[in-house]
C-alpha cells in the first residue's frame, strides 16, 4: 500500500503530536529512475548532507544505494563520520571546507574524500597525510560561477598540477556546483560548462591521468545529459521533487516525505473572535476551530501563518492566525467529522489530495530545499512502512 493512502496504517508511538514520515522505498525508486537517466557509464553521488534533506541521512543513503548510488556527498565531517557509524562504507564527499590538521587525519581514519579549493588546504593536507605514509584521494573543487567555495577557474590547472606534485595526495576527481541549473534560460549553466570545460581540456593536455568529473545536481541531471560526465551529484531529485516547475513531469518522481499532526483540541468559538498572536485573524462566522500539535519549532515557516491549510481524509482545512512555536489553528467548521485525536497532513499526500514543499516555499517566498531541511529533529522520524490511521487510532501494520 503507497505510504500516502489515507487507510494507509503507520506505526506512530501513542505520545508523538507531529512526526515526519519518509518512504525509504520512494528514495530507491527515484535513485533508479535517475541511474536510468544518466545511462551505466556516468556515477550518480547521492547528496545526503542536513540529514539527507530531513529525511534521515542514513536512511537516505540506504535507500538511495538500494536504488544505485555509488557514493554520497555531505557538507561536514561531523556528517560523513555518521555515515559510516550507520554502517555506509561507499565513498563520501565532503562539499565543505575542511582545513585543520585534526579534519584530514578525520579523513584518513575514515576514509573521506575532502574537497580542495585552495593551495594553502592542500599544502595543510600534504604535511599530515606524508607524515602518515599514507595516499588520501581528494577532490578539486572548481568556481566557475558560483562564487562560493571553490578556486577561481582560471587557476583551476594550475592548482591541480600543484597538488599532483604534492606527496600522498591524488587527484581523484574535479568538480564544480552550478549557480542556477534550474533556471529556464540555460545561459548561466552554458557559460560555466564552458569554463570547466576549458578546465578539463588543459589539463587533458598537459597529462593523461584519469580524473572523475562531476558538475550536475538534480536540474542539470535532468535537463541536459551533455552536463552528467563521469558523475552526477543529486539530492532534490532523490527525495521526489523536481527542482523546478519546468521540470516537472521530466521523471515520475515519488514524494519521499509526509509530515502529519495531531489535532489536540477542538473548540467552537463566535464571529468576531481574533485567534492566535497579536489576533491577526478573526473569524467572520461562528467557527470550530482545531489546534494542531506542529509549529514553528517543528519546521513550519511563521511565513505561513493563514497562508497554508491541512488535509484530513482528502479534504482541505484553512489554517488561520499565527503560526506559534508549537501549535498552528485550523478552521473545521466545514469539517464536523474532525475530531480531537485525528491525525492531519501537512505535506505531502493525503488521499487524493497533496501539498508539495513547493507549494508552502511559493507561499513563503523560499525554496523546496528549505523547507525540506527546515523540519526539526523535535519531529520523530518513521518509516512508511508501518502506520497510522487517520482517526488517530494507533495500529502496527
Ligand atoms: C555542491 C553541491 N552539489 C550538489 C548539490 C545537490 O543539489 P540538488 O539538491 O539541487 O540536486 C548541492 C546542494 O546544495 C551542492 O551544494
Amino acid at each position: 500500500m503507497p505510504a500516502s493512502s489515507p487507510d494507509q496504517q503507520i506505526m506512530v508511538p501513542g505520545h508523538s503530536r507531529a512526526w515526519v514520515e519518509v518512504d525509504e522505498g520512494a528514495i530507491t525508486h527515484n535513485t533508479r529512475l535517475l541511474r536510468q537517466r544518466i545511462g551505466p557509464n556516468v556515477k550518480l553521488m547521492a547528496v545526503v548532507k542536513a540529514n539527507g534533506y530531513g529525511h534521515g541521512d542514513g536512511a537516505a543513503a540506504q535507500a538511495a544505494r538500494a536504488g544505485g548510488a555509488h557514493a554520497f556527498a555531505v557538507a561536514s565531517l561531523a556528517e560523513a563520520i555518521g555515515l559510516r557509524h550507520q554502517g555506509l562504507q561507499e565513498p563520501v564527499l565532503v562539499l565543505g571546507h575542511l582545513s585543520q590538521v585534526d579534519e584530514v587525519h578525520a579523513c584518513l581514519r575514515w576514509r573521506l574524500l575532502p574537497t580542495i579549493s585552495t593551495l594553502d588546504q592542500a599544502r595543510v593536507f600534504h604535511a599530515v597525510v606524508s607524515d602518515s605514509g599514507a595516499c588520501l584521494p581528494v577532490h578539486v573543487n572548481l568556481d566557475t560561477g558560483m562564487a562560493r567555495l571553490g578556486a577561481p577557474w582560471q587557476e583551476g590547472v594550475a592548482l591541480i598540477q600543484a597538488i599532483q606534485r604534492l606527496d600522498g595526495l591524488r587527484v581523484e576527481g574535479v568538480y564544480s556546483h552550478l549557480a542556477a541549473a534550474d533556471a529556464v534560460d540555460p545561459g548561466l549553466t552554458q557559460r560555466q560548462q564552458q569554463r570547466f570545460d576549458h578546465v578539463l581540456a588543459a589539463l587533458a593536455n598537459g597529462q593523461p591521468a584519469r580524473l572523475c568529473r562531476h558538475l550536475a545536481n538534480s536540474a542539470a541531471t535532468m535537463a541536459n545529459s551533455s552536463l552528467h560526465y563521469d558523475m552526477v551529484r543529486v539530492g532534490l531529485a532523490l527525495y521526489g521533487h523536481a527542482p523546478a516547475e519546468h521540470l516537472e513531469g521530466v521523471l515520475p518522481l515519488q514524494p519521499a516525505m509526509t509530515v502529519r499532526a495531531r489535532v489536540t483540541i477542538l473548540k467552537t468559538v463566535p464571529a468576531g473572535t481574533g485567534i492566535s498572536y497579536d489576533h491577526r485573524y478573526h473569524t467572520t462566522r461562528s467557527s470550530r476551530l482545531a489546534v494542531v500539535a506542529i509549529g514553528y519549532a517543528d519546521g513550519v515557516p511563521r511565513l505561513l501563518s493563514s497562508r497554508m491549510g491541512v488535509l484530513h481524509r482528502g479534504h482541505w482545512l484553512p489554517q488561520v492566525g499565527a503560526i506559534t512555536m508549537d501549535q498552528l489553528v485550523i478552521d473545521a467548521t466545514d469539517h464536523p467529522q474532525l475530531h480531537t485525536g485525528a491525525v492531519v497532513t501537512l505535506l505531502g499526500n493525503d488521499g487524493t489530495a497533496a501539498i508539495s514543499p513547493r507549494q508552502w516555499s511559493q507561499a513563503c517566498s523560499t525554496i523546496p530545499w528549505d523547507i525540506l531541511c527546515g523540519f526539526s529533529s523535535r519531529l520523530p522520524r518513521l518509516r512508511a512502512a508501518h502506520s497510522v490511521q487517520h482517526d488517530g487510532q494507533l495500529t502496527v501494520s
